[in-house]
């Protein structure tokens, strides 16, 4: 039994083995669509609780489309319904009823310490499904479609524009994983936390020589194989909205910037966008931009992470 809070709880090989099911479950799904019938269901029976403090599509959809198609069951679970983690009933007793339940839980927070607390009382696995801290879930179906499109994770070099935020935070550990060299373009002031500079070290002691911090959007995708962006406001900041889209002003994926990338690079974006914002129509829309695929994938990374939690043989 496996639980995925941090893309650090991964080794590579770990990584490497839920690409592998993921591309894997993507195949069968689309064979069994093709053919009329239903894939196989690898979790037959299971049944998944979805705990969500925030709001959610992708990983909503992902979860329980996903568990459906692997033959189980999802419960959703919101915050109007069971009150904020801890406050209407404590951490432990959540955990320890949901686990009588269910073989598996996955919960989107809004504190980190939060899930890890839920993860340590379940005696089922627990997936985060994104915290304050990381997205994990997001960064499988990442490198995902990275692989998809390159057919291969050596020498990666990817742009991060914006926030280093969740999915920048989660980006980080998973490029000293993969040895990617990862150049986050972020304003002053918004730099990563030492916290995830830790994650990152212990994932690969080299990490501070493949990560660099620079404040120039132009200077990060020079040499980029994929350019990235994120909302300037995460879930949870924004009473800090008008400040943050003053700092944040200039990180923008837009048309000059893509010019200032190699002709082959492409853009990535978790959703949901904030089109004028983060990015432009013309990038989001345009045939360089990889953002549906990158949704697509979630569903079958999330189902990987889940076969993999559970020990279903993929
Ligand atoms: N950084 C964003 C990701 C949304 C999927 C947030 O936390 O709101």
């Amino acid at each position: 039994m496996r639980s995925l809070i941090s893309i650090g709880d991964l080794s590579r090989a770990d990584a490497e083995e839920l690409l592998r099911i993921a591309s894997v479950l993507k195949k069968e799904l689309n064979e069994a669509l093709a053919a009329g019938r239903r894939p196989k269901a690898h979790l037959d029976g299971k049944s998944l609780a979805m705990i969500f403090e925030k709001p959610s599509l992708r990983t909503r959809c992902s979860f329980e489309i996903g568990m459906f198609q692997l033959g189980g069951h999802a419960v959703s679970l919101q915050a109007a319904e069971i009150g904020r983690l801890g406050q209407r009933e404590s951490i432990r007793d959540l955990a320890r009823n949901l686990s009588r339940w269910v073989q598996i839980i996955q919960a989107r927070v809004f504190s980190h310490a939060g899930v890890l607390e839920l993860a340590r009382e379940a005696s089922v696995p627990v997936i985060n499904g994104l915290s304050d801290f990381e997205h994990p879930t997001q960064i499988i179906a990442d490198y995902l479609t990275i692989l998809e499109a390159r057919g291969s994770l050596d020498g990666l070099r990817l742009a991060w524009i914006g926030d280093s935020n969740n999915v920048a935070q989660s980006l980080m550990v998973m490029s000293s994983l993969f040895e990617t060299k990862f150049t986050l373009a972020i304003p002053e002031g918004y730099d990563p936390p030492q916290e995830i500079w830790a994650v990152c070290e212990k994932a690969n002691p080299k990490a501070r020589d493949l990560i660099s911090i620079v404040r120039s959007p132009k200077e990060a995708v020079k040499d980029a194989d994929v350019l990235y962006t994120d909302t300037w406001v995460s879930m949870g900041q924004e009473e800090e909205t008008e400040k943050r889209r003053k700092a944040f002003a200039g990180f923008q994926i837009n048309d000059a910037l893509l010019a200032c990338a190699p002709s082959h690079a492409f853009v990535l974006h978790d959703m949901p966008a904030h089109r004028g914002e983060e990015i432009t129509d013309s990038i989001l829309d345009g045939d360089r931009c990889r953002a549906y695929e990158q949704a697509e994938n979630r569903m079958h990374a999330i189902k990987a992470i889940m076969c993999w939690c559970l020990g279903a043989k993929v």
